[in-house]
């Protein structure tokens, strides 16, 4: 019998070709995520899953798979949707798409820091409503990036590549401590670190350890004057405490590309803040790197399925960078 093989959503046709070539593949056609009733139904029948980071995989969704699913190919470089230690516990390999999203993802991050810190959505809306009037010297008054310092909290893949373009930026980059890695800049405890930081970019994935992280305590410790940028998973930032702060003016903005509710509902305080730029989880979404990410999540399936170890097994975690 084929190898049956569950693909949650429409990938790349590079790689439902390859895929197509391991097996027979089950697709949901919809341009949404599955629904979970569907999920669970359809995993019972499957050798493989290619998820998505929308595809809740908890154990009760392992337990239904486990007679038969030999791997969860997540397309993702983030797995906190997948519950890994039911899988590991069921003999269920867990993937994700590392490295070739990095680049991608880091580019997005300046993209926001620079529209945040020169106020381009504000000053284009302000054009699109007619108001663009005499050339004025206070008109639109950004924050230059020039000669200020950037902060890194994860020094992974994809914070070390945001910090790797600062110095074309003429900033001067510091790190949070970080005891799972090293980094070879300035490396300072978090007291230090919010009070030097005048942008805060985060690159943690999400565990126990960082869920809602970036609380208030951190926001009373920043430069009213610092921007927060969060291309990592939105749960990190406690977003109520986040709209407090820039209430009461303990920080100056944020660029969002990740929420704590993801689809963010457009009407949200976060999303029509004055002051947050809010994107729809666009991380990765480069032509290139979707390609590269369908195409290393079926490399991981088709190892599993021929009983070789997974290029990027992932393991169950408690903290560590993205
Ligand atoms: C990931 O791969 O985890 C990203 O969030 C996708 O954009």
């Amino acid at each position: 019998m084929p190898h049956r093989i569950l693909l949650t959503r429409q990938i790349h046709p590079d790689a439902m070709d390859a895929l197509a070539r391991l097996g027979s593949v089950r697709l949901w056609p919809e341009p949404r995520p599955i629904p979970p009733n569907v999920l669970l139904a359809w995993i019972r029948e499957a050798d493989a899953c290619l998820s998505m980071l929308t595809d809740r995989i908890d154990g009760k969704v392992l337990e239904a798979g486990a007679a038969n699913l030999r791997i969860v190919s997540n397309m993702a470089v983030g797995f906190d949707n997948i519950d890994v230690s039911s899988a590991s516990q069921k003999n269920i390999l867990v993937t994700n798409t590392p490295d070739v999203l990095t680049e991608a993802t880091a580019e997005l991050t300046w993209a926001l820091m620079l529209t945040t810190a020169r106020r381009v959505i504000s000053a284009r809306e302000s054009l699109l409503r007619g108001e663009w009037g005499d050339w004025a010297p206070d008109g639109f008054l950004g924050t230059e990036l020039w000669g200020k310092t950037l902060g890194i909290v994860g020094w992974g893949r994809i914070g070390e590549a945001v910090a790797r373009r600062a110095s074309a930026f003429g900033m001067r980059v510091i790190v949070l401590e970080n005891k799972s890695r090293g980094s070879k800049t300035d490396t300072l405890p978090l007291p230090e670190f919010l009070a030097q930081a005048d942008v805060i970019s985060l690159h943690v994935p999400l565990t126990p350890a960082t869920r809602k992280m970036v609380d208030a305590s951190w926001f009373q410790r920043m430069k009213p004057s610092a921007f927060v940028i969060n291309t990592a998973r939105g749960p990190v930032i406690d977003s109520a405490a986040l709209l407090d702060a820039l209430n009461a003016g303990h920080l100056a903005g944020a660029a969002l590309d990740v929420f704590e509710q993801e689809p963010l509902p457009g009407d949200d305080p976060l999303a029509t803040h004055p002051r947050v730029l809010a994107t729809p989880h666009i991380g990765s979404a480069t032509a290139e790197t979707r390609r590269a990410m369908a195409l290393r999540a079926v490399e991981n399936i088709a190892a599993a399925l021929s009983g070789r170890r997974p290029p990027d097994l992932v393991e169950p975690r408690g903290g560590g960078t993205a």
